[in-house]
């Protein structure tokens, strides 16, 4: 063969290196996982035909893998676990973003049960991913009592510190210890990604114990100023955390931050999203996202948030219905950019797999692939334009949204999403800012649009005025 045959070959192969995806640097994959809310009493419960400890008194039939009514048996988490090991058993790394314990009355935890269950929880994801990195961060119910997670050193915080040693690194320990929020550098070689892990429970309006403070733990200074650092070393951020700022999708005009507190927020995610790959949240247990705009109106950044493993129906007045399917989910990401490629999420149908285990005991039931983002969606992928694309096709078109809404909650939920539902759903996904969002909500209210139109045909069909003096 001539030397000019073996340099085209080679320039052939330099080519084809180039195009394909994922040669070199590439791409990567990691699991999100929240909202275990691990129920310990959920089996005696059921074995003496009595009400799950989390149902809150609701009756209901207790399924060996779940109850809609209730939070996870363990059953339900080691099934959890087995599907993930089945479908993706070395992911880059893994975030896991709290709320560990039963929905249960402070006085049937206490510090102890609470610790003893993160505890469990640590193990069996220790166990599952033996060797990989875990970014965790604490759920407003990872505290006893539940939520009051105070800006300074505690005792609780210095033993999750302990159980989640083998994750951090010498220099998050005692940041951890100090509030429960730490930064690190991404695993590999010539990696430039950072995760930031916040505890936004210190937002939380149910949280007393930061309620009068401006910048509780100076997370939000430490927040700054680890931006600016990523900044001036070319990093790129991924930030996680449990309590998202902005409004819940299903009820109406309900935030979890303070006013204050989601102000600030959403300042400085608009002054350092140049170094913001995406953020990943949980505590909805659904599945949803929430966009970042510039003062210009341009997408300039995207929060994910994953559906729980709980199937949990909340008890939050004025939502009904609101139960989901458990969830599991995998991110493809570039590992230089950190830029979110795509996301799969899978789900166990709760009903099909209790059904299914009276004929069959001891198999565990499947975890099915739900959907995939760019194939759902058609998108490319999950940046925030991207994300705005998504937003704009479930504004417009039915078909969307109905695809979105059933997604929400891993298809527990399949009633028609109208109306009321859209507004909520839209709004919440467009506006973290309390201002904005209550003017969207406003503007588009279906109610008010609509008899508005009306009264503006009526009076136009009298004669009594014409359009130009109502505009
Ligand atoms: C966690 O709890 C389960 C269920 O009670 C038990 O089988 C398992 O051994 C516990 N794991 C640890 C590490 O304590
Ligand atoms: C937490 O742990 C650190 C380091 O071991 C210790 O100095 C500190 O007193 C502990 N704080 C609390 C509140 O237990
Ligand atoms: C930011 O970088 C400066 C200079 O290297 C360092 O002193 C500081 O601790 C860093 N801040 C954070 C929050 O990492
Ligand atoms: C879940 O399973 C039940 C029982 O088999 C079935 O009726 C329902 O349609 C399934 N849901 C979905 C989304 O497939
Ligand atoms: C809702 O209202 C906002 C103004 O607050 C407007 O920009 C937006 O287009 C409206 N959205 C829908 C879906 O009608
Ligand atoms: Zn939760
Ligand atoms: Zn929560």
């Amino acid at each position: 063969m001539p030397a000019s045959g073996q340099l085209m070959v080679l320039l052939l192969l330099c080519l084809l290196a180039m195009a394909l995806p994922g040669v070199g640097a590439g791409s990567g994959r990691f699991w999100h996982l929240t909202d275990l809310h691990w129920d310990p009493g959920y089996e005696a419960a059921a074995a003496a035909g009595q009400p799950c400890p989390s149902g809150g008194g609701r009756a209901g039939p207790a399924g060996p893998w779940g109850s809609y009514l209730c939070d996870a048996p363990w059953n339900l988490l080691r099934s959890a676990a087995r599907a993930m090991r089945a479908r993706l058993a070395a992911p880059d790394f893994v975030l896991w973003t709290g709320d560990d314990t039963p929905h249960v009355p402070n006085e049937q935890l206490g510090e102890e049960k609470v610790l003893h269950i993160i505890a469990n929880l640590t193990s069996l994801i220790k166990e599952t991913f033996p060797g990989t990195k875990v970014y965790a961060a604490m759920g407003n119910h990872d505290f006893h009592p539940k939520n009051q997670f105070p800006g300074k050193e505690h005792r609780i915080y210095n033993q999750t510190a302990e159980l989640w040693r083998p994750w951090l690194s010498d220099a998050s320990l005692p940041l951890f210890r100090a509030g429960a929020f730490y930064s690190e550098k991404l695993p590999g070689p010539g990696m430039r990604g950072r995760m930031v892990v916040l505890n936004t429970n210190l937002y939380y309006d149910q949280n007393d114990e930061t309620a009068a403070e401006e910048d509780p733990g100076g997370q939000f200074q430490w927040l700054e100023e680890t931006l600016t650092n990523a900044s001036r070393a070319d990093e790129m951020v991924y930030i996680v955390g449990h309590v998202p700022p902005g409004f819940f999708e299903k009820k109406r005009g309900k935030p979890w931050f303070r006013r204050g507190f989601n102000e600030r927020y959403l300042g400085i995610v608009q002054r350092h999203h140049a170094v913001i790959s995406a953020q990943f949240f949980g505590h909805h247990h659904t599945d949803s996202f929430r966009m970042f705009y510039s003062h210009t109106g341009t997408p300039i950044n995207v929060m994910f948030l994953a559906p729980g493993v709980t199937p949990w129906k909340t008890t939050l007045p004025g939502v009904s219905n609101g139960a989901n399917n458990p969830a599991i989910r995998v991110i493809d990401y570039d590992q230089d950019t950190l830029q979110v490629l795509d996301m799969v999420t899978y789900y166990l149908n709760l009903t099909r797999a209790n059904t299914m285990a009276s004929a069959r005991q001891e198999e565990f039931p499947e975890w099915e692939e739900e959907y995939r983002l760019t194939e759902a969606f058609q998108v490319p992928d999950g940046s925030a334009g991207s994300m705005q694309t998504v937003l704009e096709r479930i504004s417009r078109d039915p078909h969307y949204l109905q695809l979105y809404y059933e997604f929400n909650s891993a298809r527990y939920d399949l009633e028609q999403c109208q109306q009321e539902c859209r507004v909520d759903h839209l709004c919440a996904i467009r506006e973290v800012d309390f201002l904005k969002y209550d003017e969207c909500v406003k503007t588009n209210s279906s109610a008010s649009a609509a008899s508005s139109v009306w009264l503006l045909v009526f009076c136009m069909f009298l004669g009594f005025l014409s359009p130009q003096p109502v505009l």
